[in-house]
């Protein structure tokens, strides 16, 4: 078997993040309406948790609209933390986890160092890695017919040469969990490799945005190792991304470092009622797992019986191979012009013949069911259906 390639990439101009069209942007290119526009690619759910229009109603906020939010947060790191099952000193606030991801690279990355990256994995790691001016080691993971889980072995490797590890389980875009067992074991091996102050252990960031669609966190290794920075999110399952409310979840004296970095009143006063209420409620997140665990099936085998290879996942999205980077960009085309918006992976990504779509309410599913149907049935079928471009 031929080594995992992994390379090392000296950023010149940092990579930003590729957004899809917004719906304004869509309906102006193709003669739509706002309205008819149906957002498949961004793992969000089709409606926020019914508890949130009785908290808007109400009216009654954390602080006056007029005043900032409380400069701690205290209410909502208290329901977080009570909800993750950890200290409040273990917890520190964001406008997402995307601004947690942010401060991760302020608080821990620097011009010289370098940062271990996963492709394809979420593309803010390598975006926050080069604007730091750090060094993105790139490991690939291992190809589609292997799940693209991680490559333990060589991530090993790399870490060696890391200030940061970026891991994601379950990992966006590919929708699938690490092996039991890989996380814990690979940060025990990377606790192995330190090497007191001439090796000092990276650290490793576990993002959990999608963490609630399985029975397992990683919440529990961060005894065992001590810089390790978990990342949850409001976004997906409990169907908030518009609120932007995200957290890091580490040892003490990790968000000690961190929240130096953490910007004054990011979160908003009304976001902050709403994930503190949401939070310490029961069953928010549950009811929208179980849409998106009777809704996938459903949508995996209609695009199936389509003719389209559609990969596990256990997420609120699936990945769609079409073959072809050529025939996948007709396929967005074809969507895109019917209001249905995919995430699409761009030339030279390595799922440049895939899109990404997320699983949404029954009726959004079926409109998108039907018009894939539509749009396979018209074109040529791909010279090799089954073809997945290693990643
Ligand atoms: C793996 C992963 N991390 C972080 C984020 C960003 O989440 P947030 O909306 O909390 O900023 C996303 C959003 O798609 C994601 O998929």
């Amino acid at each position: 078997m031929s080594p995992t390639p992994v390379t090392f990439a000296s950023p010149t101009a940092p990579s930003t993040y590729a957004w899809e069209a917004t719906n304004e942007e869509v309906a102006r290119r193709y003669g739509l309406r706002v309205d008819e526009i149906v957002r498949f690619d961004l793992n969000t759910s089709p409606l926020p948790p019914e508890m949130v229009g009785r908290i808007l109603a109400a009216g009654t906020f954390e602080t006056p609209l007029s005043e900032y939010p409380p400069s701690d947060y205290a209410r909502l790191v208290a329901a977080a933390a009570a909800r993750y099952g950890v200290a409040t000193d273990e917890l520190l606030v964001g406008a997402g986890a995307d601004e947690i991801l942010d401060m991760v690279g302020k608080t821990f990355l620097a011009p010289g160092q370098a940062a271990v990256v996963l492709p394809p994995t979420y593309s803010m790691y390598r975006v926050v890695t080069e604007q730091r001016g750090a060094a993105v080691i790139d490991v690939a993971r291992r190809p589609a017919s292997d799940g693209w889980i991680l490559d333990a072995d060589a991530v090993r490797q790399a870490a060696r040469s890391a200030a940061v590890v970026w891991l994601c389980s379950p990992n966006n875009p590919t929708g699938l969990p690490e092996p039991d067992g890989v996380l814990a074991s690979l940060l025990a091996d990377i606790a192995a490799d330190a090497d007191g102050d001439a090796r000092p252990r990276p650290i490793v960031v576990i993002d959990e945005a999608y963490a609630e669609f399985v029975d397992w966190s990683a919440l529990g290794l961060r005894s065992a190792y001590p810089d390790l920075i978990v990342v949850r999110t409001m976004s997906k399952a409990y169907g908030l991304a518009g609120i932007r409310v995200g957290f890091a979840v580490a040892q003490p004296a990790i968000i000690a470092r961190m929240a130096p970095y953490r910007p004054p009143g990011s979160v908003s006063t009304v976001s902050v009622t709403v994930a503190t209420e949401v939070l310490g409620s029961d069953g928010v997140a549950r009811d929208n797992i179980a849409r998106v665990v009777a809704e996938r099936p459903r949508l995996v085998a209609a695009l199936r019986a389509a003719g389209l290879t559609v990969h596990e996942s256990v997420t609120n999205f699936v990945l769609v191979g079409l073959g072809s980077a050529e025939r996948a960009g007709q396929v967005a085309d074809g969507l895109m012009c019917r209001g249905l918006v995919p995430r699409t992976f761009g030339q030279g990504h390595p799922l440049a013949a895939y899109l990404r779509l997320t699983v949404r309410a029954r009726a959004e599913n079926d409109r998108l069911i039907a018009t894939i149907t539509d749009i396979i049935g018209a074109a040529a079928p791909a010279a090799d259906p089954e073809g997945e471009a290693a990643p």
